[in-house]
């Protein structure tokens, strides 16, 4: 049986990191075993505690573990492609987040900023579970999700997680099995430079 590789081995930072920056990919090999309750409670605890604009907190998490009657609703959401390798997921997250400011009704411009900060606590905390992995898909059906999962207007559905147990890659269908790989990054002279706008 092949392994998932482990990105500690082949990710290279140019400049001293925490491991768990590096440690977090989004493999799609997943062995459908479950997520214990206590895993997901640590994963939305980490999320509760990332920034916000007013401490707004205007990020939401709808979810469904795979032996729950709430699983195809989540898992019909999906698009195809997502769907393939998901199936073997052990829960499914729907993100979603309040467009306007609780205090005042008006539209919060960072909403989506806020709740990607919530999304990535909680998937740097899941690298510290042996074993778990994440990853967040923006490949599902916006319409189908508010309707499916009764979205109040007011609510963006920002992403999909999956949430799982590593698998096998070689159960992955080839073409899959071939993107199973640990990514590098740009450098950070492409991405941060001192000054106006220079790239
Ligand atoms: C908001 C968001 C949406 C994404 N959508 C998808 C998706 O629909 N399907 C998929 O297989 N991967 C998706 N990804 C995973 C990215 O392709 C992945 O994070 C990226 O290639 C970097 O690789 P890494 O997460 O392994 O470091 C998404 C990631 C993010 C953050």
């Amino acid at each position: 049986m092949a392994t998932l590789p482990d990105p500690l081995s082949i990710r290279q930072p140019d400049h001293p990191i925490e491991p768990i920056f590096l440690k977090r990919w989004s493999p799609r090999a997943m062995s459908g075993e479950p997520i214990s309750q206590d895993i997901l409670n640590s994963l939305f605890e980490a999320a509760r505690w990332a920034p916000s604009t007013y401490n707004e907190q205007e990020w939401r998490f709808l979810y469904a573990r795979r032996d729950s009657d709430h699983w195809d609703t989540f898992f019909n959401i999906l698009v195809e492609a997502n769907q393939t390798w998901c199936r073997n997921a052990g829960v499914l997250i729907l993100v979603c987040s309040a467009k306007t400011f609780s205090r005042n009704g008006k539209p919060n411009p960072v909403h989506s900023l806020d709740t990607g900060m919530a999304v990535q606590n909680l998937m740097l905390q899941a690298t510290t579970f042996p074993q778990v992995v994440t990853h967040a898909m923006g490949g599902f059906d916006r319409g189908r999700a508010r309707t499916a999962l009764r979205l109040p207007e007011n609510y963006e559905p920002e992403c999909m997680i999956a949430v799982g147990i590593a698998g096998d890659p070689d159960q992955l269908p080839e073409e899959l099995r071939a993107r199973e790989e640990v990514t590098s990054r740009k450098g950070i002279g492409e991405i941060a430079a001192e000054g106006p706008f220079s790239f």
